[in-house]
């Protein structure tokens, strides 16, 4: 591959310690990854030049919680909500009967249409959930589609108890068979550990048994009430704790003295009417957060980090640096990836450009798109 370089940046967000944010920066991509970040002045020959014309330049997206595998809308739940309605586990179950009536290549098909949709918007990495499937057939499939346009896979059977299934032998099934079926594709565990879905002792069950079979894990935690899910997630050492709206003094000490990431799903928030989730209390007490989009049919049918990032500034009081350190590298880090968000030689050369000079813009215009180019292992994708 012929090394390129990327020159004429407005400000480049490194989110590395050392470089931090460089004005007048310049950028060598080669095979991949970037070989030279600088000074645009002292930026050394390539074979190719591209001029960014004073644009911004930080790295892509990582959007770490999404459920893009599914068929069906649900916009008629939506209105009922913002008429007043609550949020409540059950409307998983409409998905789920949409979901087992679709044919494998209209899941795909779906899937790889949102994967693409985030990419327009500067997503490079994401990660995809099973769990509109609940039956055996219907979870793996969702999960060879997962693989199909996600970089990491995460099992979600413990979604919900579907209709006409017993509780304990539908756990069987999840922590059992289920789990065999989908392992192999999957890289992590999830449960939704919420009134209506799964209690604290059920969730530790499913979290175990994906521990067994070699999975890390995730949880969904603490989104309609105090529901147990986060203290669950810290007690077992979790990748990630997700939702996080209502944490408690005790929460925000045991998470800020955990490992466990405590990714904030802003747009999901708006869309529930939940309050916003005390990531600024967090991010004051030493806790690692992370911010994605939830990514889905029922509560959060965006695909836009951008407006997940604006909102996180505006609503939940993150700086901008922080709000998109949290989008990036930060959310690199609940899927073990430390080498991802972040501009410094040697990473995966994951970047986007803004139509703007600096990533303040974000926030500051908001909902405006912004995204210039899109940039995937050095190759220009969008
Ligand atoms: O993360 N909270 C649980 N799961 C999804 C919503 C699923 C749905 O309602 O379809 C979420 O918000």
């Amino acid at each position: 591959m012929t090394a390129q370089l990327l020159t004429g940046i407005g400000e480049l967000t490194t989110n590395d310690d050392e470089l931090g944010r460089l004005h007048d920066a310049a950028l060598v991509l080669d095979d991949g990854v970037i070989a030279w970040v600088g000074p645009a002045a002292a930026a050394p020959v390539a074979d190719t030049r591209t001029d960014l014309g004073g644009r911004a330049v930080l790295p892509g997206w990582v959007d770490t919680h999404t459920h893009p595998v599914f068929a069906g809308e649900r916009s008629a739940e939506f209105e009922a909500r913002m008429a007043g309605a609550r949020y409540a586990a059950g409307g998983i179950a409409s998905t789920v009967a949409a979901t087992r009536a679709a044919t494998p290549a209209q899941l795909g098909a779906n899937a790889a249409r949102l994967r693409r949709e985030a990419e327009r918007q500067g997503t490079t990495f994401v990660e995809a959930k099973t769990g509109y499937g609940l039956d055996v057939a219907s979870e793996r499939a969702s999960a060879l589609a997962a693989a199909e346009v996600a970089d990491v896979v995460t099992f979600l059977g413990a979604h919900l108890v579907p209709p006409g299934i017993d509780r304990r032998d539908y756990l069987d099934l999840v922590t059992g068979p289920m789990l065999a079926a989908v392992a192999p594709f999957a890289q992590y565990v999830d449960v939704f550990c919420e009134e209506g879905a799964f209690d604290v002792e059920e969730s530790r069950e499913v979290l175990l048994a994906g521990r067994r079979a070699g999975l890390g894990l995730r949880v969904h935690g603490n989104q309609l009430g105090h529901s147990g899910g986060v203290r669950l997630a810290v007690d077992l050492a979790a990748a990630s704790v997700d939702h996080c709206n209502h944490l408690d003094a005790a929460d925000i000490a045991a998470l800020a003295d955990s490992s466990t990431v405590a990714t904030f799903l802003p747009a999901c928030d708006l869309s529930t009417r939940e309050p916003f989730g005390p990531a600024r209390e967090l991010l004051d007490a030493g806790g690692r957060i992370a911010i994605a989009t939830n990514c889905n049919p029922g509560t959060s049918y965006t695909t836009s980090m951008a407006f997940c990032v604006a909102t996180a500034v505006l609503q939940m009081h993150l700086t901008v640096e922080e709000a998109v350190f949290a989008a990036t590298r930060g959310a690199a880090r609940s899927v073990g990836r430390d080498d991802l968000g972040v501009v410094r030689v040697g990473a995966p050369a994951d970047l986007q450009a803004l139509e703007a000079p600096s990533v303040v813009h974000l926030a500051y215009r908001p909902g405006v798109p912004l995204t210039a180019a899109v940039w995937r292992a050095g190759a220009l994708v969008a």
